[in-house]
C-alpha cells in the first residue's frame, strides 16, 4: 500500500462513486470524507450508513469514513464552516464525481448541477490547494463531451471546438470539462477521466443502478418500440464498471497523470448485430424489432403510440450509432504494467449484463406461450 491519503469525494451515492469508495476502502488505508446531501427523509448519515452496510463495510464509518452534508450547487457546497476547515487542513486528493446524469435532463438543471457544481468544486479545490495540502484533483467527465451526433475520433488531451451534442447532459459536461481544463492550465493538478457508457461488472454483470443504456433495453424487451433507425454494423461503447474503477484508481496513483485526460472506454465496442444475435439465440420470446435506414427514417414510420416513445429515446440515439470513436493513447500507456486491461465487450459480455438485468427483475422477458 502507498502512503495514506485523505480523500474528499462527491457523488458517492451514485453508480460509480459507490464502487470507487468500496475499492478505496478495500485496497488502501486512505481516509475518506464523503459529501452527501440529505434526500427525502434520509439524512446524509442515514444514506452513508445504508451504502456502507450494503458493501459490508460499515465498520469504517467514523474511523476511515467521515460524512459531511452538502449540495454541490450551493456556494462552497453549503459545507459547515467547521467541516470546511477540516477539509482545507487535511484533504490531499479531491474526486469530483457528482453530476446530473439524466440524458433527458433540462438545460437549466444540467447547467446548474454539472457546470455550477463543477465551478464550486474548482473553487474549493483552489482553496484547498492554496491554503491546504491538496495534491490532486480528479474529475469525472464523459467520453461524450465531444457530442455523440457526428462521425469523429475524440482525442484525450483536448476538447473539440465544435462539438455536436445530442442532449443537455453532454453539452453541460462539455462546459464543465472546459472549466476544469482552464483550471488545469492555470496550475491546478487535475486529472480527467472520461468513461463511455458504464454498465455492469465484467464477470457478473452486477450494477447498483440501471441507468443510461438499460432503460433503452427495456423499451425493446417490453415491446414498447418495434423499430429503430440504426445499422447492423453500428457500435455502442459500453464499458464495465470494474474496468472504469480499476483503471481510474490505477491512473490516479501515477504522478505523471497530472494534466492528462483518459478515455475509459472499450476498444472493441459491440454492434447492433451482436444485440440482435443475442436476442435471437437467448431470448427469442422478446418481440422482434426492425432496423431501419437512419438516412431515410421518419418518425411517421412508427405507430402513433411508438412515436411518443421514440421521442423519449431521442437523447440516446447518438450512443447507439457509434459515430464517435475514442483515441486511447494516454490510457493504454498509463495502464501498462498495472495489470488493468481494456475490457472485452463481446457477445458473452453483452449476455452477462443482460442476464443480470433479467435475473434482478429489471428486465421482464415475456414467457414462452
Ligand atoms: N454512468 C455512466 O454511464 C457514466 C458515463 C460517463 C461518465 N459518467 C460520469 O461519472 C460520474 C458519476 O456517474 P454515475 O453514473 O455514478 O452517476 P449517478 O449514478 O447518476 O450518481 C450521481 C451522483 O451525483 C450526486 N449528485 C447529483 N446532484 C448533486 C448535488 N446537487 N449535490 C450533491 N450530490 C449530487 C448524486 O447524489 P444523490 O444520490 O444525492 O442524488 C449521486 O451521488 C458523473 O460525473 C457522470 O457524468 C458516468
Amino acid at each position: 500500500m502507498s502512503a495514506r491519503k485523505t480523500i474528499f469525494l462527491t457523488g458517492v451515492t451514485g453508480t460509480l462513486g459507490k464502487e470507487i469508495v468500496k475499492k478505496l476502502l478495500i485496497t488502501t488505508d486512505d481516509h475518506l470524507y464523503l459529501l452527501i446531501r440529505r434526500k427525502n427523509r434520509f439524512t446524509h448519515w442515514d444514506r452513508v450508513r445504508k451504502i456502507l452496510a450494503e458493501m459490508g463495510l460499515e465498520i469504517f464509518l467514523g474511523t476511515r469514513v467521515q460524512v459531511m452534508e452538502g449540495d454541490i450547487t450551493r456556494p462552497g457546497f453549503g459545507l459547515e464552516p467547521h467541516d470546511l476547515e477540516i477539509l482545507q487542513r487535511e484533504v490531499t486528493e479531491f474526486y469530483h464525481i457528482a453530476a446530473l446524469t439524466a440524458l433527458n435532463g433540462s438545460e437549466a438543471e444540467c447547467m446548474r448541477i454539472n457546470v455550477g457544481g463543477t465551478e464550486e468544486a474548482l473553487k474549493l479545490a483552489w482553496q484547498f490547494r492554496k491554503s491546504g495540502c491538496l495534491e490532486r484533483f480528479f474529475y469525472f467527465s464523459t467520453a461524450y463531451v465531444s457530442g455523440s451526433l457526428r462521425r469523429f475520433t475524440a482525442l484525450e488531451d483536448e476538447l473539440p471546438e465544435q462539438p455536436y451534442h445530442a442532449n443537455f447532459y453532454e453539452s453541460s459536461k462539455y462546459r464543465a470539462e472546459s472549466k476544469v481544463r482552464e483550471a488545469m492550465h492555470a496550475g491546478l493538478p487535475v486529472t480527467i477521466f472520461r468513461p463511455s457508457i458504464v454498465v455492469g461488472h465484467s464477470q457478473t454483470g452486477a450494477v447498483s443502478e440501471f441507468n443510461v443504456i438499460y432503460p433503452f433495453m427495456k423499451l425493446f424487451v417490453h415491446g414498447l418500440l418495434s423499430k429503430l433507425p440504426t445499422r447492423l454494423e453500428n457500435s455502442f461503447n459500453i464499458v464495465p464498471i470494474d474496468f472504469v474503477v480499476d483503471a481510474a484508481l490505477a491512473i490516479a496513483r501515477q504522478e505523471n497523470s497530472v494534466g492528462r485526460t483518459f478515455h475509459l472506454v472499450t476498444q472493441q465496442p459491440p454492434t447492433m448485430e451482436t444485440l440482435l444475435e443475442l436476442k435471437e439465440a437467448e431470448y427469442p420470446e422478446i418481440p422482434d424489432f426492425e432496423i431501419l435506414d437512419p438516412d431515410t427514417f421518419s418518425k411517421e414510420a412508427l405507430a402513433s403510440n411508438e412515436q411518443f416513445v421514440y421521442e423519449m429515446l431521442a437523447p440516446y440515439l447518438g450512443y447507439l450509432n457509434g459515430l464517435l470513436g475514442f483515441d486511447t493513447t494516454n490510457t493504454e500507456k498509463a495502464l501498462e504494467g498495472t495489470g488493468v486491461k481494456f475490457p472485452k465487450t463481446d457477445y458473452d459480455f453483452c449476455r452477462t449484463i443482460f442476464q443480470y438485468a433479467v435475473n434482478s427483475g429489471y428486465l421482464i422477458v415475456p414467457q414462452k406461450a
